[in-house]
């Protein structure tokens, strides 16, 4: 039988093999992002030394776990990388991250790095972003039917986020609206607008912000978008 993971692991393990000697690297969030630590558990068996700034409390337990030294970002002045996997991408590597809630931490992360790789498997590449995938918005808990509102206003419709019939709480201790947009014709507008609106923190539209772009198929072949 195939492996339904194998194009995650492919671009999971190629993006790990990118990682230098002595270097600190951004950690994703995900089940992408899970064969990037094996890897590099892997490679530190083979003497690799390297340390990563987790994005989620998720990463930092199963990297602990895996034996992979993690650091608090204000430690570290910059990143050599951060890698990441995605949601969905675009042809221009636009990205919609955050379908684990961890997407705030994930944009400081990846803006504090020199580049930004981000690991896919080939279903996650779109020709427009938002027509499948429901674009996560983190709010402040407090007023946050206004903060929907508010956000509907740019032409989608809002559904709080619940896990176990309560509200996901993400590790900021945020809500998450996922916004179910027809398609999103203007990544740059939406990005810029949504900043500006109060009560949002945050959202997992990443514009401009992805250097490589590794993409893994079920033959475990990679290849990259540079
Ligand atoms: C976490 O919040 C996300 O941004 C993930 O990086 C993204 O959802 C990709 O997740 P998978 O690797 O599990 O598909």
């Amino acid at each position: 039988m195939s492996d339904p993971n194998a194009g995650k692991r492919a671009a999971a393990r190629a993006a790990a093999d990118l990682i230098q000697d002595g270097t600190t690297v951004g950690f994703g969030t995900g089940s992408t992002f899970r064969f990037v630590l094996e890897r590099l558990a892997e490679r530190m068996r083979d003497g690799l030394k390297v340390r990563g700034v987790p994005t989620s409390k998720a990463t930092a337990e199963l990297a602990q776990t895996l034996g992979v030294p993690v650091v608090a970002l204000d430690e570290v002045e910059r990143l050599d990388l951060a890698i990441d996997g995605a949601d969905e991408v675009d042809p221009q590597k636009n990205l919609i991250k955050g379908g684990g809630g961890a997407h705030v931490r994930e944009r400081i992360v990846a803006a504090a790095a020199k580049e930004l790789v981000v690991i896919v498997d080939d279903s996650k590449l779109v020709p427009v972003l938002g027509k499948a995938f429901l674009l996560p918005v983190e709010v402040l808990p407090f007023g946050w039917k206004h903060s929907e509102r508010r956000v509907a206003a740019t032409g989608c419709k809002p559904q709080l986020r619940q896990r176990d019939g309560k509200p996901f709480v993400t590790d900021n201790g945020n809500y998450v609206l996922d916004c179910k947009y027809d398609g999103i014709d203007d990544p740059a507008w939406l990005d810029d607008h949504l900043d500006g609106l109060v009560g949002v923190v945050d959202h997992g539209l990443f514009v401009g912000m992805a250097g490589r772009v590794l993409v893994g198929d079920a033959a475990g072949k990679v290849r990259t978008i540079g």
